[in-house]
């Protein structure tokens, strides 16, 4: 590999503007960020990788962006944009606006963005139209449903992105019926495992189950924050008053997001806390490994979750009417469900053994170096 981002030092220098914004993206951006260390520790002389570590700030909370760079190990961003929240072209317009700047000032040789979120989307918009070239981690998914502003962030990211890295078949299969080159497609893997891998020690020892005063495989763990759940009062108040009723025979941890929240307060429902339903603040990445690897069976609407369910063979009811993630189906431990079929389909989960399922291939803790391997391949 030769002068693809200028000369330093005698060896070549390769500038990478790595986005991260919402939560999901932390645990992507993590192995990345330590692959280039580890990376750059061993190539000794001939070269270096240039990370730029660009936070858009699409959530800010603590417990929501903090708690995963202290607990994953990433360095502190050089860049914060600090966007906020806002409507969806709000917030994409602002991260637009912001990354433009950044592109200008630093011109990377790649910017490398994750997952589906609008900060995806954004940086991607951006960069295409500077001749940026942009890498896709977690290229190729799709739910065929564009109600989801994921599925349209997806979409996007995918037509303008020159290095499209996907973690499945499926994955690549999508990209093709598009018509994207197959020189373009490289299958890498699933980069959320590699986080997962690396931190399964710390999340057994966290025996998170004990602070809730639950016992391993006697406990469900729900995360719900979709728009097609939470956003429809009449939605959520249904499934708020199944998991009340779920609680009287198996206790029900629910650690909820700030959307679920606010639009609680904003439709006025309140739910009995307390005893066997607990509604607790959002929790940090080991707790909720811990969580998801004990669970009797997790109910979500996540895509890490599905995913990280499947890892484990731990059950998951993915409470939505399909899934980006088709593998975990196919091959893992994820059932989907809805609202109407949601006690039928508890009752015939319970009926199956505690884990069940294979772990796809390429879901090994090794994607984060197949990706730098791609960008070099592809320099
Ligand atoms: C976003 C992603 C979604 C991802 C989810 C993970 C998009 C379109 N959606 O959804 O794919 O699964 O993150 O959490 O990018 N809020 C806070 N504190 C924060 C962040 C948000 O209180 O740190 C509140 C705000 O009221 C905000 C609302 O949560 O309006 C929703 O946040 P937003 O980033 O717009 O979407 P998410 O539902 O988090």
């Amino acid at each position: 590999m030769k002068g693809v981002g200028g000369e330093f030092g005698g060896g070549w220098v390769v500038r990478i503007s790595i986005i991260a914004g919402a939560r999901p993206n932390f645990m992507k951006v993590a192995p990345i960020m330590h692959a280039i260390r580890r990376w750059n520790e061993s190539v000794s002389g001939n070269g270096v990788l240039s990370p730029m570590l660009v936070h858009t700030g699409q959530h800010y909370d603590v417990m929501m962006s903090e708690v995963f760079f202290r607990e994953l190990g990433i360095p502190e961003p050089d860049i914060n944009l600090e966007v906020g929240s806002g409507s969806h072209a709000k917030q994409t317009a602002a991260v637009m606006a912001r990354f433009e700047d950044v592109c200008l000032e630093h011109r990377p040789d790649w910017v490398v963005v994750v997952g589906d979120v609008n900060s995806t989307n954004a940086c991607t918009l951006v960069a295409a139209k500077l001749g940026i070239r942009v890498a896709h981690v977690e290229a190729g998914l799709r739910s065929f449903d564009r109600t989801m502003p994921e599925e349209i962030n997806r979409v996007v990211t995918d037509a303008l992105a020159d290095l499209l890295l996907t973690p499945s078949p499926d994955a690549d299969a999508n990209l093709l019926r598009e018509g994207v080159p197959n020189a373009r497609i490289h299958r890498v893997g699933n980069i959320m495992i590699d986080t997962l891998v690396a931190n399964l020690d710390k999340a057994r020892s966290c025996r998170t189950y004990e602070r809730f005063g639950v016992e391993p495989g006697r406990y469900v763990y729900v995360t719900l924050h979709r728009p097609s759940n939470v956003d429809q009062p009449d939605i959520l108040r249904g499934i708020l008053t199944d998991l009340m009723d779920l609680s009287q025979s198996f206790p029900v941890i629910f650690p909820m997001h700030p959307r679920t929240r606010k639009n609680m307060e904003t439709f006025g429902i309140r739910v009995n806390t307390g005893g066997h339903f607990q509604v607790v603040d959002p929790i940090g990445y080991h707790d909720s490994l811990c969580l998801a690897e004990n669970a009797r069976f997790v109910l979500t609407d996540s895509g890490g979750l599905q995913e990280e369910t499947t890892y484990f063979r731990t059950p998951c009811l993915t409470l939505r009417p399909n899934t980006e993630r088709p593998v975990t189906v196919t091959e893992g431990s994820n059932r989907l469900t809805s609202p109407a079929t949601l006690w039928a389909d508890i009752k015939d989960l319970l009926q199956k053994p505690r884990r069940f399922g294979r772990v796809p291939d390429l879901w090994d803790g090794r994607t984060a170096e197949r990706v730098l391997n791609a960008l070099m391949h592809h320099g």
